[in-house]
């Protein structure tokens, strides 16, 4: 079958300034690989669409090396048709439509998965676009599963117009929470306001003070954090009394400073997670908690997949440097 993989540069290979050379999106190229034969309880799926992630971005870097048994090929989500099942899978049929919470494998023509993390697509939503939704639902129910999203709370979001960010503002006001954003721009930010969030911060500006005042000085009782270390204590200031950060992405680098009196004087919590480094029967739970609580919302209209834009599977090094460019309001799948 054919999959993308990456073109590693040759060893000793420098940027300009002497660092080991990360390999570009123009280094994703189609290459001709065994297709995988599902084991007991898996299931072979013949991809029609693979979600593309900024984690894609970094495990082609080498920077996100797959779980220890998981194939090398890029790819945390997709949807397609079951194929074959392997032994025991009695929960699907040869010729169901699916979708795919993956630890890796996503950028082929197969891919085989565990029974339990495929779930049949949103009533009404195509394969193409669903391809697009489990890895971000996933992501985001989990962890506000993980610190009890409640209610009336106010939720903050980083990066709002991005593929968590969008799919987040959508889920905390179908939980009746107050939502705030950053982005980067004027246009980023009118869309995360199109999708339902009341307040809309500029992270070039002093996003911490703007949330505060629009919030009466009480700031956030949740934040989903994607930034990491660069925003850790602006974080923890901008934390309610009893306020929960949870941080799920290091783009801003992973080693800060927490200011402990600061978190313990607000009796607040930081914690952080990783989808794809949890067991099967993990990733099987909370993909069956998001067909059960988000499908619905999404089959009522109450939650919007984000805008997709598609690429031919060929062309995994176009979408990657798309999502690279930053220029990015929703989500970007490969077709096949
Ligand atoms: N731990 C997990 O299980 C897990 C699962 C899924 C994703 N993630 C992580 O979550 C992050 C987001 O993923 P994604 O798929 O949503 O990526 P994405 O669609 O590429 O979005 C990236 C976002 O980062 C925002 N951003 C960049 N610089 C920022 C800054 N200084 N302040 C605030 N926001 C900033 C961008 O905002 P603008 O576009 O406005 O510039 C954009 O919305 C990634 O780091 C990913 O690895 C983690």
């Amino acid at each position: 079958m054919r999959a993308i993989n990456v073109r590693q540069p040759a060893p000793g290979q420098t940027d300009s300034k002497g660092r080991p050379l990360r390999p570009g999106p123009e280094t994703l190229f189609v290459d001709e690989v065994e297709q995988p034969t599902p084991g007991p309880g898996e299931v072979l799926v013949r991809t029609v669409a693979a979600g593309v992630n900024r984690a894609d971005l970094l495990q082609r870097q080498g920077l996100y090396p797959p779980p220890k048994g998981i194939t090398d090929i890029i790819g945390l989500e997709a949807a397609g048709i079951v194929e074959t099942l392997g032994e025991g899978v009695d929960s699907w049929q040869v010729g169901d439509e699916v979708v795919a919470l993956l630890s890796g494998g996503g950028y082929a023509e197969y891919f085989v998965a565990p029974a339990g993390q495929l779930v049949a697509p949103p009533k009404g939503t195509d394969l193409v676009t669903a391809a697009t939704l489990l890895e971000v639902a996933a992501t985001v129910v989990s962890n506000m599963d993980h610190v009890h999203l409640t209610e009336g709370e106010t939720f903050l979001v980083h990066g709002g117009a991005g593929g968590i960010g969008s799919f987040a503002i959508q889920y905390a006001k179908a939980l009746d929470c107050r939502v705030a954003v950053t982005a980067g721009t004027q246009a980023k930010r009118d869309y995360c306001r199109e999708l339902g969030a009341d307040i809309a911060l500029d992270y070039h500006e002093d996003w911490l003070a703007d949330l505060r005042e629009a919030t009466d000085g009480h700031g956030a009782d949740v934040i989903l954090d994607i930034m990491g270390a660069k925003y850790l204590g602006l974080n923890v200031s901008a934390l309610a009394a009893d306020g929960r950060l949870v941080i799920i992405g290091m783009q801003g680098g992973t080693k800060g400073e927490l200011d402990i009196a600061q978190l313990l004087s607000k009796r607040g919590t930081v914690t952080a997670t990783s989808l794809r480094f949890r067991s099967v029967e993990q990733k099987s739970e909370i993909a069956a908690r998001v067909a059960e609580t988000v499908w619905p919302l999404v089959e009522r209209g109450t939650i919007v997949a984000a805008p997709v834009e598609q690429f031919a599977f060929e062309d995994a090094a176009g979408a990657h440097a798309r999502l690279g460019s930053g220029e990015v309001s929703g989500k970007l799948v490969l077709t096949f």
